[in-house]
């Protein structure tokens, strides 16, 4: 309970960091990261003043998608360390105060599942409803004409029974029917497993996408005004996505969490291009999910006008109770430091401000703090199925999932001298985190400085959001009542003015003590919060 007496001030005004477990800290020397790894490195999230972090996939998996093709819902994988490994940082993190957010994958399983190892045996086994079967179309081939977001037909060809299963994402990880009231049953066990353990809750993979038509009916053919994904897929998305009984299983886990206290949390990665849609999956404010990624922020060039506008967006369109998630990288898209910031360390720090200041809880992505930009990925190092596939036109995701530059040491300090780690390590002399720690001024200080300021700050932790009209290229808001962040997003200097207060926190540090009685003359890609 905080200051306010909001029990889920906790988790609103904390911020979150999402751990990327195969490359965050290497413990038994075998180039992998693992749970031991994370466990030596709670001092370090400590110190950053993280409320929670969320693992990327730990549990069973052959790895066709790096964890995201589960064969074990309720175990780990051995590469990362065993159930009481996951225990035993369950208890660690809880005593420094962070909670642990699992990923949970419920669209899919891996084809290597004993759920789909049992499917595949034939029309009649006990799990052959777990999953998305349909006949051939009458012309024969697929079913219909669903396009998988990894490429191809989202159809594969069961040859023994004659029947095509469904996958939207690899051949290997196929579709779950979530029609089935056995699949539901099924993950109110897995959800009550980890939850039972003290798992704080779930980042919950493609939520919006879980259910699709019961029908299977074709996608309408995708237009010229169709976002690049469907344009390149042919079609849009509309029946094996975004239907709207998806929102039905998130209910039903919500009142599941309800039944806990303190309550678990439910982060949906509800991938969705409009605002409007992300808003629904808030249910009435305090029946679906606890908070949803919001992508059109992720995606959204480092521009002023652009980001505010959907911030101001999504702050009208959210029910009131409701709470905003930003977030700038994670396993998926290139870091910020690289997509939004071209790897300047202004850019960086501006971003860094925004995220930890905008009403929401933000999530940093592991590295976002120093300012990591993505590794090096030649095309033989490439390990992501996608990037195999497209390369050279699509790289895949590997760039953003190299390992943690912890200190310039041979190995990065992520693992023992002379490993060879599982995608290259990068060069750690460029960014890693001792240096950083060793100088008063670098990102990491920075980063550290800004989520005490927030954490210590009913304004900036709970605080409502308020636009206020500034010069193009700059972005200004009210936090709470006493609180104002500005920003200088643009290549010039630029003047804010009608602003009062003391500069608690600069992304120039020159900039910190300042008392400002009117206009404040901002350098290029500079920030602060002003308090009074
Ligand atoms: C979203 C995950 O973040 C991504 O890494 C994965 O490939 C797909 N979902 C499929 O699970």
């Amino acid at each position: 309970m905080g200051q306010t007496g909001d029990p889920d001030r906790w988790w609103h005004g904390g911020v979150f960091y999402q751990i990327y477990p195969r490359s965050f800290a290497d413990s038994n020397g075998d180039g992998v990261g693992d749970l031991p790894g994370i466990i030596s490195r709670l001092d370090y999230l400590e110190r950053l003043g993280v409320a929670g972090i969320w693992l990327s996939p730990v549990t069973v998996s052959p790895n066709r998608d790096w964890g995201y093709d589960v064969a074990d819902y309720c175990d780990i994988d051995p590469d990362y360390g065993t159930l009481a490994d996951l225990d035993t940082l369950v208890r660690a993190a809880g005593r420094r105060g962070i909670a642990v957010l699992l990923d949970l994958v419920p669209n899919h399983t891996s084809d290597q599942h004993p759920w789909f190892v049992d499917a595949r045996s034939g029309p009649t086994a006990t799990y052959r409803d777990y999953y998305v079967w349909s006949d051939p179309s009458p012309g024969g081939g697929p079913p219909n004409n669903w396009v998988s977001i990894f490429g191809g037909s989202a159809w594969e060809l069961d040859g023994a029974s004659g029947q095509y299963f469904l996958h939207n994402f690899e051949t290997q990880q196929p579709d779950l029917n979530w029609w089935s009231e056995d699949v539901r049953e099924s993950f109110d066990d897995i959800v009550r497993f980890w939850w039972d353990r003290g798992v704080a809750g779930f980042r919950i993979d493609v939520c919006n996408m879980m259910i699709k038509d019961a029908e299977l009916r074709d996608n309408p053919p995708a237009t010229a005004d169709d976002p690049i994904e469907q344009r390149l897929m042919g079609v849009k998305s509309v029946y094996n996505s975004d239907r709207p009984e998806a929102h039905d299983i998130l209910m039903r886990w919500r009142a599941l969490a309800d039944t806990y206290a303190p309550g678990r949390l439910l982060i949906g990665e509800t991938n969705v291009e409009q605002l409007s849609v992300l808003a629904q999956f808030y249910g009435s404010g305090n029946d679906e999910l606890h908070g949803g990624f919001n992508f059109p922020f992720i995606n959204a060039p480092l521009d002023a006008g652009a980001m505010r506008t959907i911030v101001e967006r999504t702050e009208t369109l959210l029910a009131p109770g409701a709470w905003p998630i930003w977030t700038g990288s994670n396993h998926d898209v290139s870091r910020l430091a690289t997509r939004w910031a071209g790897g300047d360390l202004s850019r960086v720090r501006c971003a860094l401000l925004l995220l930890l200041t905008l009403r929401g809880t933000p999530f940093l992505y592991q590295g976002d703090e120093i300012g990591l930009t993505d590794g090096p990925i030649e095309q033989t190092d490439v390990l992501d199925a996608v990037g195999i596939r497209f390369w050279p036109h699509y790289k895949g995701r590997d760039p953003e999932r190299t390992p943690m530059p912890w200190a310039n040491a041979p190995g990065g300090g992520f693992t023992e001298p002379g490993v060879p780690t599982w995608l290259p390590m990068g060069d750690p002399t460029a960014c890693n985190v001792a240096d950083q720690e060793a100088e008063p001024d670098s990102v990491l200080a920075f980063t550290r400085r800004a989520i005490a300021l927030r954490t210590g700050s009913d304004d900036l932790s709970v605080g409502p959001y308020r636009s206020l009209s500034s010069p193009e290229g700059t972005w200004a808001f009210v936090r709470g009542g006493h609180t104002t962040v500005v920003v200088n997003m643009s290549d010039a200097p630029q003047a804010i003015s009608a602003l009062r207060g003391t500069v608690t926190l600069g992304t120039d540090r020159a900039l910190e003590g300042t008392a400002v009685e009117g206009t404040l003359e901002m350098p290029p890609w500079s920030g602060a919060v002003l308090e009074r």
